[in-house]
């Protein structure tokens, strides 16, 4: 499962992407949890010291590894440099699963110990530094992440939680259409609910499953407020964390220790996300990447690399779920 947390700056996207990977983990749900966004602090919510998340691999300097690996031997991608963010896979193309190791997690993800004998495995796209101004390259670092999602067999009770960037970079590409559920999270404030609107838009001509996640909220009126202005969308509401003021001032604390009421909201989101499995469509998934390949194709694609990447599409490819193979042979007794 799919699942992203958008919404304005300071919203809280990194903080309830942290407490729902930190609720699935506790639950021994497999959760990789990838940073995506342009101020990198998932690795720092979800605990690990300056040192430890400074150490992280960035996919993004990853990209000639990842894009290597996932063509495989697919005979429409010539090159890993032809490959742009949006090149769909295809036969012959290696596709990800969460299960198990592969060459893209042993060089780009980390386990991060969560307490109570919980972990996650973390990716994160690298920071976006002053080198990286004007220059396009926090689209390719967002762009590993398109790739990953875009050659991803995930199931259903393997949990892939995203914290993005809310910037339009997501909707220019076809990121914003890759989850199977996408909370945005919105303080209850008319600039809280304004990435909601923008999100609606788009959401309705794609068929993104979008629910909203009141945050900061202090009270009756902030509820009404919020159910005023995104109606139904509104799943559920948090109030102000204790505990994660307590994070913030760097002591640990079980995570048993969350509030009730904000224990019972994020068992409302994994309710949601789980729910969305019903409506997973991978031929609509993988005609959207489709889609958004020939869009950045036709827009810079064909001219950066100086070919048609309209014939990296596979025509007779869907991506899908196959039961996994657990049929590893077992290590002989010497
Ligand atoms: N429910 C909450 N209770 C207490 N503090 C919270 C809560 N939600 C968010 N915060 C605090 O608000 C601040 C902003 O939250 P956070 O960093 O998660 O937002 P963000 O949307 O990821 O921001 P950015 O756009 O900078 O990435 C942080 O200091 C965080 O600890
Ligand atoms: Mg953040």
């Amino acid at each position: 499962m799919k699942i992203a947390f958008v919404g304005k700056g300071g919203s809280g996207k990194t903080t309830l992407s942290s407490l729902f990977i930190r609720y699935l983990a506790a639950r021994r749900v497999s959760v990789t949890a990838v940073d995506a966004d342009i101020n990198q602090h998932l690795g720092a919510a979800l605990g690990m010291d300056e040192a430890q998340a400074a150490s992280l691999p960035p996919l993004g300097g990853r990209l000639p590894l990842i894009k290597d690996y996932l063509r495989g031997d697919n005979p429409r991608i010539g090159s890993a440099e032809t490959m742009i963010k949006t090149t769909p896979p295809g036969a012959g193309s290696r596709l990800l699963r969460l299960d198990g190791a592969n060459p893209v997690f042993d060089a780009c993800a980390r386990t991060v110990a969560l307490g109570e004998g919980a972990s996650a495995r973390l990716l994160v796209t690298g920071p976006f530094t002053a080198d990286d101004l004007g220059v396009a390259c926090y689209h390719s670092k967002t762009g590993a992440v398109e790739l990953f999602l875009n050659h991803l067999v995930d199931g259903r009770d393997e949990y892939v939680v995203v914290d993005m960037t809310a910037g339009s970079d997501s909707f220019a590409s076809g990121m914003f259409t890759r989850f199977d559920m996408t909370f945005v999270v919105a303080e209850p404030t008319r600039k809280g609910v304004s990435v909601y609107r923008q999100y609606r838009e788009y959401a309705r001509d794609y068929g993104v499953a979008l629910r909203v996640i009141g945050n900061k909220v202090q009270g009756p009126d902030d509820i009404a407020f919020l159910r005023a202005q995104v109606g139904d969308d509104l799943l559920v509401t948090l109030g102000h964390s204790d505990w994660v003021r307590a994070l913030e001032r760097g002591e640990r604390r079980p995570f048993t220790g969350l509030e009730e009421g904000n224990q019972e909201a994020l068992g409302a989101l994994h309710r949601a996300a789980d729910a969305a499995y019903e409506r997973r469509d991978w031929e609509r998934y993988t005609q959207q990447m489709v889609h958004f390949h020939l869009k950045n194709a036709a827009s810079w694609g064909n001219e950066r690399t100086g070919i048609d990447l309209a014939s990296q599409v596979d025509p007779g490819f869907v991506l899908r779920e196959v039961p996994s193979t657990s049929s590893s042979p077992s290590p002989q007794p010497a």
